[in-house]
């Protein structure tokens, strides 16, 4: 396998299908010819890069990969269950899957603070694959789906796989398959190998997950309806020819309340922010317009759907000034 992290100028861009076959058929082989019979495993988070580092190696290597997915309730509502029916039910991969939810929210239980939420859902993440990482015999590789811009723009170790950060005794051999490709290949390679759109044409997600978008200490009932939210604003935005166009939308809610009416009694309950924008590389962003009548039919929809909401706020601040999260 070529270890150079420098894209040779006469790589080809995969655009279409047969030049994706052609990688896979090239990448299986140097696979197999690397891991031979050997272990490898690989954190699962359901996201295009590591479910393309997936596929690829299931094809290669089959139940020699060894996948884990942490579920640390942090994930978007069906993602957990889509990567067990895809990769377990229908790939047939060896998938260990880790229900650490109650783990995950007990050491962020009145953590407000946004740089140290991100810190521990990092390090907990590590610490989770660790463990399931020691449960497992002989394992000699582990892959990452490090592609080629965080190569070029970080040290290439990707912050949000969090898994740089084993301890000494654990340092295996790295196995990065796509880490010359650009995201758009990557997408390219991940259709070819027969994985959903909705998995391959997903829209960036933090690795934080829902953790930034539940603002402020997080709690169960704003991340249910951080998590309920998004899925309506998900399912409208498809509905109505925004999936795919817009590049990022999601929502978040806010740690205060205020005072609404329901069935003509007085509600104390949580607003929902919705925020849905356009960028080329993240440092700058604009709001999409999104048609107002929409907006109202979201609106309707959250407010009478989502429990402990009572308000719902469009967010229309490019960045600069705001950030495209919120935390
Ligand atoms: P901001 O909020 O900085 O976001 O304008 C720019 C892009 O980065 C994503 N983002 C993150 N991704 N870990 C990640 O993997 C993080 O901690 C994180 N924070 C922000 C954000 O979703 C947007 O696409």
């Amino acid at each position: 396998m070529d270890n150079s992290n420098v894209r040779p100028e006469s790589m080809e861009r995969i655009t279409t299908e047969a030049l994706a076959n052609a990688f896979i058929d090239e990448q299986v082989k140097a696979l197999r010819e690397q891991i031979g019979g050997k272990k490898v495993l690989l954190a699962l988070s359901g996201g295009v890069d590591s479910s393309v580092v997936a596929a690829l190696l299931i094809r290669a290597v089959g139940k020699q990969l060894v996948c884990v997915h942490v579920n640390h309730g942090l994930l978007r509502k069906g993602e957990p269950e889509q990567v067990v029916s895809v990769f377990r039910d229908q790939m047939n991969a060896n998938l260990v899957y880790v229900d650490a939810v109650d783990r995950f929210l007990d050491k962020l239980a009145g953590v407000a603070e946004p740089e140290l939420k991100r810190k521990i859902i990092g390090a907990e993440f590590i610490r989770v694959f660790e463990e399931e990482a020691r449960k497992q015999d002989g394992i000699e590789f582990l892959a990452q789906g490090t592609i080629y811009p965080d190569i070029i723009e970080s040290d290439g170790v990707k912050a949000h796989h969090n898994v740089g950060g084993l301890p000494e005794d654990m340092q295996f051999e790295l196995v990065e398959p796509v880490k010359l490709l650009f995201k758009d290949e990557v997408r390219v390679v991940g259709k070819a190998l027969g994985l959903p759109d909705n998995m391959v044409y997903r829209q960036p997600f933090p690795g934080p997950g829902l953790g930034v978008r539940c603002l402020g200490a997080i709690t169960r009932d704003r991340l249910e309806a951080v998590r309920e939210s998004d899925a309506i604003l998900r399912e409208e935005f498809a509905k109505n020819g925004l999936e795919g166009k817009v590049w990022q939308y999601f929502t978040a809610v806010p740690d205060f309340r205020s005072v609404g009416v329901k069935d003509g009694k007085r509600t104390f309950a949580y607003p929902v922010i919705i925020r849905a924008v356009n960028t080329k590389d993240a440092m700058t962003a604009t709001v999409e317009d999104v048609p107002f009548a929409l907006l109202q039919h979201i609106t309707a929809r959250i407010t009478s759907e989502v429990p402990n909401v009572n308000r719902v706020l469009y967010d229309l601040t490019p960045k600069p000034s705001a950030t495209i999260e919120w935390e």
